[in-house]
This record gives C-alpha cells, sequence and structure tokens, in this order.
C-alpha cells in the first residue's frame, strides 16, 4: 500500500501533469509522515532558540537511535528524490579524512552560544562536523552551518546539532546561550560551537 502511494506521487511528480502542489505535498506527507518541505523550515519549524523546538531530521550513522525523527538514509533518500522541492539526502561526506578545502571556512570555533538569525532555514542532529556541512550543501540556498552541542537539551541526545542559515555569521550572532528548562528540569546550555561560512560568501551585518 504505502509503495503504491509513491509510484502515484512519483507519476504525477514526474509526468507534470496538472497536480496542483498542495496535492502532491499531501502525497509527500502521506508517505513519510513528515512535512519535510522549506515552508516548514524542513521539518523544524520552530528554531532552536525557541521553547518547543525539535530537530528536524537526523543525519548520522545511527538512526535507529531516533527513530521518531525522519532518518535521512537507505528509503527514504530514494523517496525524496521524487520530491525535488523536499529535503534531500546529502552526499556522504569524505571520512577520513576531510579534504584540506571542503568549501568552508571558519567563522568561530568552540564557543558557548548557538547562532540564532532570520535567515534561519533549518536544524538537525548528526554525528560529526563534516555530515552537518554536507547536509548544508544539499538545502538549496544554504551558506552557513553552525554545530554545537546542546548540553541537557535535545532529549538529552549526545548528538551534534546542525542549524543551517542563508547568510553566514561570526559569533556577534552566536548569543543563543540554551537557559531553557527541559522536561526532566534541567536547564539546557551550549558548547563546542562552531561557524562554518561557504567560501567567498561575506559575513552578514550583525542584526
Ligand atoms: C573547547 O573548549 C573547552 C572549554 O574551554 C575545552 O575544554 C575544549 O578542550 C575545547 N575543545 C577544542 C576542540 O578545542
Amino acid at each position: 500500500m504505502r509503495f503504491t502511494k509513491v509510484f502515484a506521487a512519483a507519476t504525477l511528480a514526474l509526468s507534470g501533469v496538472s497536480a496542483s502542489p498542495v496535492t502532491v505535498t499531501f502525497d509527500l506527507i502521506g508517505i513519510l509522515g513528515f512535512d519535510l518541505t522549506e515552508g516548514n523550515k524542513y521539518n523544524s519549524p520552530i528554531p532552536p532558540w525557541l521553547h518547543g523546538s525539535k530537530p528536524g531530521w537526523y543525519y548520522g550513522n545511527n538512526p535507529f537511535a531516533y527513530k521518531d525523527l525522519p532518518c535521512l538514509v537507505g528509503i527514504i533518500c530514494k523517496i525524496l528524490k521524487f520530491f525535488p522541492y523536499a529535503l534531500q539526502c546529502p552526499t556522504p561526506p569524505h571520512n577520513p579524512p576531510p579534504p584540506p578545502n571542503d568549501g568552508y571556512t571558519q567563522t568561530f570555533s568552540n564557543i558557548t552560544g548557538a547562532t540564532q538569525a532570520d535567515d534561519f532555514q533549518t536544524f538537525g542532529l548528526v554525528d560529526t562536523v563534516e555530515q552537518c556541512k554536507a547536509m548544508c550543501n544539499s538545502v538549496q540556498g544554504c551558506n552557513f552551518v553552525n554545530s554545537y552541542h546542546d548540553v541537557n537539551g535535545k532529549g538529552g541526545s549526545t548528538q551534534l546539532t546542525c542549524s543551517l542559515f542563508t547568510k553566514c555569521h561570526d559569533a556577534s550572532t552566536a548569543d543563543n546561550r540554551g537557559g531553557q528548562s527541559q522536561p526532566d528540569g534541567s536547564i539546557d546550555f551550549i558548547i563546542n560551537s562552531d561557524g562554518w561560512c561557504k567560501n567567498g560568501v561575506p559575513i552578514s551585518d550583525p542584526q
């Protein structure tokens, strides 16, 4: 049944018949159970610095630990290819070692604040900084990666939070220091926050 729906939706998308985008989006949500489109910030409609936010996706080597998130591996990647406007699985990063020039320049390193800015695109969980950059490479318009450990946050996940932005930022807008009460009563805080800008993209003026 699920596969019938996949192929029905794919036919609509590929043949270009006058299916309204709404219908196709509904099919994508119907198939995956998640809204991985840009309008929904790729399943993370609330940015990470606001209360109630949740990662929109997981990209890494431990998908079974994140069964409640869309994990960008395997069959999901194949299904997403039928929906080019939705989030796509990244091309895996070189691992190890990353090439000396991977297309990014570091703008800040190992600080205790995370970027908050209006050009936020989406956020999820990854295992490594390289995987976060690979996610940025697969999201249209992404120019900036902020990876960090949200200690006590994200349901206690020890994975890196990976936030993506369209503009590049320096440490001046990395002023989300956590401070959100968690369901278990703890307060979250940010460590190991790194910023990476695509080479050649200017730093945006502080907001
Ligand atoms: C990051 O900063 C912390 C706290 O100052 C320090 O203990 C840690 O070694 C640093 N990590 C790196 C990779 O520099």
